[in-house]
């Protein structure tokens, strides 16, 4: 990009940028007339001031929601191509920078902002379904999140469109229910796992009967019978989908074993990347959990916990509810831990597995957006489609890596 240091056109940057090969720039591009910075540097429209008398502090107000919305934009840009999700973590601490303007300073302008809200921020609710947050899952408000864009059809065929398209955790699903080795035909790692977990629970309701301390002993057993039912509840598919249902499991059967033999095998090359994608989802969750509760705690400092917001809901109350499990879109990942099952019963890999998952790949950002918007293989049961499907998009394969095994 043109240099920022430079006071005019800095040729090869701007080259560069513009895609240009021989090296000169457009006639008359320059750092100020590239970043349009006419039109940033002047939108900064300070309502107070416009009443008569500017308020300090809703200069620095604007300033930040504007560097929030460049934000998200870039970071839907980066989901579109899931590239570099992470950033999402600048952004978190970004928001502290407004607790140096004070609740007073803040009552001087607020009437100005009218009904204007962060509520309404097509870019924050595009950036929430592109990840997968589900409407049901949404806290309900007064009005439909998607309200604020009744007037506007172009705005709201962009909201509708982001919840129709597939959302990155419906893309991850679809690859985990591809992951080798859980069809029944092949390895089988399902019925594998079962088996090793009623030997855990044996084993743990043996030493918990030879208790010699009957309070102890009562308590052991009751632990066993409540870990027996834990497991149930993935094991019975039935259960699955009730949860399911209740939102509080959100993907398939299926896509939920693949997830479980990833973080099993992890050590194996090929499920290396995988295990690592699958912690940087978890990431993206926390972080915006976390940018969500900064957010909350500067809104109670600034109006408190009983005024409603300016876009109309409950405020601090509706803003408290929105840090929850409901939206976590990778819940299923954060739950797994609770099905990790020690060492040394984890079931070995046959030799065969062992051989599949032995070569390593590296998930570059051009193999990652392929992994995961290639969605053209069909879901099958057993070895036949496994191996189909590791051409190209199945965890810890890459088109031509299973060529080779
Ligand atoms: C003085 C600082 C701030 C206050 C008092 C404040 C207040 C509020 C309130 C009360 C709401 C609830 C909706 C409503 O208006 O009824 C809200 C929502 C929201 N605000 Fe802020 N906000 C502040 C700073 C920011 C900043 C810097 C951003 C960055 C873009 C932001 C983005 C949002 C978003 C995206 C929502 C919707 C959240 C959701 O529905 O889950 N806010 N804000």
């Amino acid at each position: 990009m043109a240099c920022p240091m430079g006071n005019g056109v800095c040729k090869a940057g701007a080259a560069a940028s513009n895609g240009t090969a021989s090296g000169s720039t457009e006639k008359g591009e320059n750092y100020w007339t590239y970043l349009h910075l006419d039109k940033i540097l002047s939108a900064q429209v300070l309502k107070s001031g416009a009443a008569g008398e500017v308020v300090h502090d809703e200069h620095l107000f604007i300033i930040v929601h504007q560097a929030y919305e460049l934000w998200f934009k870039q970071i839907i840009y980066e989901v579109d191509s899931v590239r570099q999700l992470f950033m999402t973590e600048l952004l978190v601490g970004q928001i502290e920078i407004l607790e140096t303007m004070t609740p007073l300073d803040f009552l001087d302008f607020r009437d100005h902002l009218s009904t204007a809200s962060g509520f309404q921020s097509l870019q924050f609710r595009l950036l929430e379904n592109k990840l997968g947050l589900k409407k049901e899952c949404r806290v309900k408000t007064k009005s439909d999140y998607a309200a604020p864009y009744g007037d506007h059809p172009e705005l709201l065929a962009q909201i509708r469109d982001s919840e129709e398209q597939p959302s990155l955790a419906q893309l991850v699903e679809r690859w985990l229910e591809r992951t080798p080795g859980i069809g029944s035909r092949g390895f089988n790692f399902w019925e594998r796992f079962q088996g090793a977990v009623k030997t855990m629970l044996s084993d743990e309701r043996k030493a918990a009967e030879e208790m010699t301390d009957p309070v102890q002993q009562k308590e052991e057993v009751e632990m066993v019978s409540r870990r027996s039912a834990l497991f149930d509840s993935i094991f019975d598919v039935k259960v699955h989908e009730a949860l399911r249902a209740r939102g509080e499991r959100r993907w398939s059967h299926r896509a939920f074993q693949g997830a479980l033999m990833v973080s099993f095998y992890r050590m194996e090359p090929r499920f290396n990347q995988p295990y690592q994608l699958i912690n940087l989802l978890m990431d993206i969750d926390e972080l915006l959990i976390k940018w969500r509760n900064n957010h909350v705690q500067i809104v109670q400092r600034m109006i408190g916990s009983q005024q409603l917001g300016t876009g109309g809901s409950t405020g601090y109350q509706y803003l408290r509810a929105t840090v929850s499990d409901r939206y976590k879109v990778f819940l299923d990942l954060f739950n797994l831990s609770t099905f990790l099952i020690p060492r040394q019963y984890v079931p070995p890999l046959s030799r065969a597995m062992q051989f599949r998952l032995s070569h390593s790949i590296s998930l570059g950002a051009g193999e990652a957006h392929e992994l995961l918007y290639d969605s053209s293989h069909s879901e099958g049961e057993g070895e036949d489609s496994e191996l189909a499907a590791e051409t190209a998009s199945a965890p810890g394969e890459v088109e031509g890596a299973a060529a080779s095994s």
